[in-house]
């Protein structure tokens, strides 16, 4: 990475632990190709026996995805969905070779910036908000997409089950274009003046693609070009075995304002995609096709409207006058079957007043849903939101953790350790599909595992079997060893945006083991008896039970490749031990990226967070053990690894530094560090500016002084007991605001730790090092609001403690929604407005559960 831009890009990408989109492509399908073989001929060299290595082989475990309630009719409801999270709206099926539809929009006659067309979520679009106002993540979403001067919302609704349908129903999407409030002011003030409002054009295009490419059968504009929408328009029709056979995707005027839609022009493009290295591109596919086409017709950016035989991937575009009031509408309906015997009724239906109508009664519906799952207090009489805002805010934040929901398939690239006979090599994963909630539409959309632990707790109340489907994919990822990589960068879209630095995983890599806290709250509702005692019951307690196995394999995983310097510690792999260009050794492993852990990265370290997220794992392996019905014996043995792991004196004997009363990471460290300026001459010499580490002080083996949501996890995984002295100090240190307590909520580090908003390299700003984030304020929530209704000497400070944090945290969270149109990656702990990238409707929707007190 050379360029600022580019470096940039680099430095947070790397101090997320999560790599960030660049955009660029990364072609490493051939680099990967020729690394497996050279594997492979290592093997051979090495007379060694055939198979793959355990790194890349899945775990000998029935899989999840096979259980029978991941069968039909499930698997026909979910085919179709809004699964192409990374784009502003887009549907597929889940299926290997999908059938993939998408939405693009330009300005026609923006001539200062031609051709900016909207397709994948991107910040720099700078759209003024944009994002899922209701999702019920099987059947109805609605969207809005506010860009400017114009609004567009996007609802879409499925019909899997209509009569007559083929595999996996129809569905229909209904485009409305209207001008957004900003370009409605200026339309009504222009009015008041008696002068006609601004013109305003907009270009919208839909294409659907057949994922199989060369394979595919399809036919684009089956009943010819017409220049007009007029009374509709058939995109294409084809085959796919994915759709049991027969589809055809037709566009139509919708209600209201039918005669917008009806007087838009329409231009076609269809032509054939080869590979599948191709797909990233469609964008840019599209984008040259507008150039020819501007080209042929002499200024103006039209699709060409050329077609070839045979396509798999056809286009429509649309251009038209924005009504002055009001919306231009559109009906997209995808049947299948479409030359059966119900088409028609099911074609009505679908579009026009039929749609309406069905829209009308999906909509009330998903309200009285999320009114009846989510109800909103806002009991606290210190709230600061309103009730409605705060409602607002939080049905946005589910929907958008629903609608973000994406899937894919492909391979993890895996860094295989050098073995006898076998250098270390770069090699691609097992194929294999995920389905799974992803963090953010624009920076990440892609699944990522400690983030899925969060996702899951929100998700899992909303709708207990696609949480189930989900965390199964997560753990049909496991491999031999017991290890899932962190990061899942699966097919070509979604490498398509990650740098390849970032690409490859490491098997001897962690990742906080989150899932456990959805998979424990599962057990324990099974053996509440909150499923009822029918199939939802049945389905829940197979699930655990073939999810067993797994669990026992990942948990051993890490009890054996984290394990600490000494008995019953354990520690995070990963950290560099060498660099001088960091100020502290970035722990990406742990989650927490930067947040400052010992000074000097040894073996000797030993790690709170990851003590404490043991404790909790064992604890929630002895619910789950006891609700999958495996032997007592084993439930035993986790339960008394969580007792001892657990134990006051053990984390006092580890963690606890006696003067401060502080939970501390044990290394070597020195706090007398700090980044300095030194100049260097390259070959060639020519010099510049290198950011080196300088050591006033050789560190010493100590308990770590940064006080931050590292300090805090023997609270937040509810270890203290209710009546030790330690909680009550724990409360006292979250509350001091000389610390981690701000109006908005905890901060990530303490104001007076030395650490605190330091760069950790020259590119690399502060991350975990004072910015307010969601997911540990959702858990102190919940550790408090536990130790609130515990008796002991500390109930009262933890009930006093809870409510304020509620009211600042979720009072701020809606505030900034409202004013920002966006939920944040992280809040600023000064003001509390969001940081970072946007919209963040992974953990940071966990608002919903804190709104709704349900811990
Ligand atoms: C540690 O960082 C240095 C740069 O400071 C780099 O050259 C080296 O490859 C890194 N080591 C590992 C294991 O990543
Ligand atoms: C974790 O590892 C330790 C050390 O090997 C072992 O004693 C302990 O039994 C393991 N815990 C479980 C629950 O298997
Ligand atoms: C931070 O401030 C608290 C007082 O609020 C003090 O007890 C603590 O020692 C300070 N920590 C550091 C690292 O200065």
């Amino acid at each position: 990475m050379t360029t600022g831009k580019a470096s940039n890009a680099a430095a947070r990408s790397s101090r997320r632990g999560r790599s960030q989109g660049g955009g660029q492509l990364a072609t490493l399908a051939g680099a990967a190709a020729a690394a497996l073989l050279a594997v492979a001929a290592a093997w051979l060299l090495g007379g060694r026996a055939r198979g793959p290595p355990p790194e890349i082989t899945p775990l000998a475990a029935p899989r999840m995805k096979d259980l029978q309630e991941f069968g039909e009719p499930y698997r026909s409801e979910m085919l179709w969905g809004s699964y192409r999270s990374g784009l502003y709206f887009g549907m597929r099926t889940r299926t290997e070779f999908p059938l993939l539809t998408g939405l693009i929009w330009f300005d026609p006659d923006d001539m200062a910036n031609p051709l900016s067309l909207r397709h994948e979520a991107q910040q720099g679009d700078r759209l003024s908000r944009y994002g899922w106002l209701k999702h019920d993540g099987r059947r109805y979403g609605v969207q809005e997409l506010v860009d400017g001067d114009y609004s567009i919302a996007v609802t879409m609704v499925k019909a899997p089950d209509a009569a007559g349908a083929g595999y996996g129903g129809d569905w229909a999407v209904r485009l409305a274009a209207s001008r957004s409030p900003r370009a409605a002011a200026a339309a009504a003030a222009a009015a008041a003046r008696g002068e006609p409002p601004p013109q305003r054009r907009l270009s919208l295009l839909w294409y659907v693609l057949d994922g199989r490419l060369s394979d595919a059968q399809f036919e684009a504009l089956p009943e010819g070009r017409s220049k007009k929408l007029g009374k509709g328009i058939a995109l294409a029709s084809g085959d796919h075995s994915d759709v049991g056979g027969a589809w055809s995707l037709r566009l139509l005027p919708a209600p209201p304002a039918a005669p917008a839609a009806s007087a838009a022009r329409a231009r076609y493009l269809g032509l054939e995609l080869t590979e599948e290295g191709h797909v990233p591109m469609i964008r840019d596919v599209v984008r040259n096709a507008l150039i020819v086409g501007y080209r042929s017709s002499k200024g103006h950016f039209v699709l060409p409207n050329e077609v070839a035989t045979p396509s798999n991937l056809a286009a429509v575009q649309l251009t038209f006058e924005l009504p002055a009031d009001g919306a231009a509408s559109f009906d997209l309906v995808f049947q299948t079957q479409p030359e059966g015997a119900a088409a028609g009724p099911r074609l009505a239906a679908l579009s026009g007043d039929g749609l309406t109508a069905l829209i009308a009664q999906r909509d009330a519906a998903f309200d009285a849903r999320f009114d009846g799952t989510f109800p909103i207090a806002a009991s606290n009489a210190d709230a600061d939101a309103d009730a409605a805002a705060l409602r607002a805010a939080s049905a946005a934040a589910l929907s958008n953790l629903v609608g973000s929901m994406g899937y894919f398939v492909g391979e993890s690239l895996v860094q295989l350790p050098a073995r006898r006979g076998a250098p270390a090599a770069v090699v691609p994963n097992w194929r294999e599909a995920l389905y799974t909630c992803t963090p953010s539409r624009s920076f990440f959309p892609r699944g990522f595992l400690w983030d899925e632990g969060f996702h899951q707790l929100l998700l899992q109340r909303w709708d207990p079997q696609l949480s189930r489907d989900a965390m199964g994919h997560w753990l049909d990822l496991l491999n031999a060893q017991g290890w899932i990589p962190r990061e899942q960068i699966l097919g070509s879209e979604a490498r398509a945006r990650v740098p390849a630095e970032f690409v490859v995983q490491h098997p001897s890599h962690a990742n906080p083991p989150s899932l456990v806290l959805p998979l424990a709250a599962m057990a324990d509702a099974l053996e509440r008896g909150d499923y009822g005692g029918g199939a939802e019951s049945e389905a829940a307690r197979a699930w655990l039970g073939r999810a067993w196995p797994r669990l026992e394999a990942w948990y051993a995983w890490f009890n054996r490749t984290q394990a600490g310097p000494i008995p019953g510690s354990y520690r995070w792999h990963g950290r560099n031990e060498t660099t001088d260009l960091e100020l502290n050794p970035k722990t990406l492993t742990s989650g927490l990226d930067d947040y400052p852990r010992a000074s000097h990265p040894s073996d000797s370290e030993r790690h709170v967070d990851l003590l404490c997220w043991m404790a909790a794992a064992s604890k929630a392996m002895a619910r789950i053990g006891a609700a999958a019905g495996a032997p007592a014996a084993r439930a035993r043995a986790f339960a008394s690894a969580a007792a001892a792991l657990g134990a006051l004196p053990h984390l006092k004997a580890l963690h606890h530094d006696a003067a401060s009363g502080e939970f501390r990471d044990w290394g070597s460290h020195t706090e007398a560090v700090a980044l300095e300026p030194t100049t260097e001459t390259a070959e060639g010499g020519t010099e510049r500016t290198v950011f080196r580490r300088s050591v006033r002080e050789p560190p010493t083996p100590q308990l770590v002084p940064q006080f931050g949501y590292v300090s805090l996890f023997p609270l937040l995984m509810q270890l203290l007991p209710p009546a030790s002295p330690e909680l009550g100090r724990q409360i006292e240190l979250l509350v001091s605001e000389d610390r981690l307590w701000t109006p908005h909520g905890l901060r990530s580090l303490a104001r007076n730790s030395s650490i605190y908003k330091q760069r950790n390299t020259e590119h690399d700003p502060p991350y975990w090092r004072g910015q307010i984030w969601v997911n540990v304020n959702y858990l102190a929530l919940r550790a408090l609001s536990h130790y609130a209704s515990a008796p002991g000497p500390h109930a009262a400070a933890a009930g006093d403690a809870y409510r304020r944090l509620r009211a600042g945290l979720v009072g701020n969270l809606a505030a900034q929604y409202r004013g920002s149109g966006y939920l944040w990656e992280q809040y600023d702990d000064g003001g509390g407005g969001g940081l970072s990238s946007h919209p963040f409707t992974g953990w940071t929707a966990l608002l919903t559960l804190a709104a709704a007190e349900a811990y």
